[in-house]
């Protein structure tokens, strides 16, 4: 997806893998500056670690605490600090790696555009209590969701993250558990439905699918787990997590670019590439 990206908007550019192993992870890091890299994306294990590694933090990467981008930049006698991507590299005097975090605004971006969710005012089911479901729960707290139902297989992984939205949120009504009404919104965060054979992520006794207005699962591939499967034929609107990694991509895009980034066809070459 970056490189058609990347060939829409005729910049001579070219995004590759690298495969990287955490203990290499800071001189990976200092030889793509030195080397004028445009910038670089980050995946896991990589994010949490690269938040010590980087020369300076965007507000997006230290409200979420974790970087997925990272921009180089150049120093300059006149402009000050510039995206290296705009500069000649004559003129740089200095370089610094500055990290960005656009995954958390890709949750709400795919949530609103991919399943029409309203979010301020919604209530939300949200399943799972790692990486992914903490962040999807301090962000959706910030779009202000009215209440919001934490349920995940380590209960004392929940209560931490109800901790901190009570402390930080305390507008959102938050609680461990199923909802007795329906919501909104139910999101699945965990990685239950990757593999063939996986139980499902919520328990329907409990709570019936029926009860959710619209269903995400951040799992794309496959690109319909069971939950979703079952979701759409109890009626709900449904999505899988493929807008999350496109928003993710096309907002790096633009931190890397400066310009606005095609999503369609961003998301033509993804979906593609994703599912042949
Ligand atoms: P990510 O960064 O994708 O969030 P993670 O931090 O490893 O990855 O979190 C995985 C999530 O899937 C967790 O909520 C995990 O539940 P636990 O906190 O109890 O580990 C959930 N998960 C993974 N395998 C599971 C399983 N077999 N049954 C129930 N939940 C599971």
């Amino acid at each position: 997806m970056q490189n058609a990206g990347i060939s829409s908007l005729g910049l001579n550019w070219r995004y590759l893998a690298f495969d990287v192993d955490p203990d290499d992870l800071k001189p990976a890091i200092d030889g793509a500056k030195a080397m004028k890299f445009i910038g670089l994306n980050l995946t896991v294990p990589h994010k949490i670690l690269a938040l010590e590694m980087v020369d300076a933090l965007d507000e997006s990467a230290q409200t979420w605490g974790a970087v997925n981008t990272i921009r180089f930049e150049g120093l300059t006698d006149h402009q000050g600090w510039q995206p290296i991507g705009r500069l000649h590299p004559d003129e740089i005097i200095d370089l610094r790696s500055v990290g960005f975090n656009t995954d958390a605004d890709a949750i709400t971006r795919s949530l609103q555009e991919d399943l029409s969710v309203t979010l301020p005012g919604a209530t939300v089911l949200l399943l799972g209590a790692g990486g992914a479901g903490r962040t999807a729960a301090l962000k959706l707290a910030t779009e202000g969701v009215s209440a919001l139902y934490l349920v995940n297989r380590t209960r004392a992984k929940a209560e931490e993250i109800l901790a901190e939205i009570n402390q930080r949120f305390p507008q959102v009504q938050a609680a461990i558990g199923y909802p007795e009404d329906g919501v909104d919104l139910l999101l699945n965060a965990t990685s239950l439905g990757l593999k063939a054979g996986d139980p499902m992520p919520i328990d329907d006794q409990h709570f019936p699918l029926g009860r959710a207005s619209a269903v995400y699962d951040m799992i794309y591939r496959p690109a319909e787990t069971e939950l979703l499967r079952r979701a759409k034929a109890s009626g709900c609107r449904t999505a899988n997590g493929l807008g999350m990694l496109l928003y993710q991509g096309v907002k790096a895009l633009e931190i890397w670019s400066g310009k606005s980034a095609p999503i369609g066809i961003m998301r033509q070459a993804l979906t593609k590439n994703i599912y042949g």
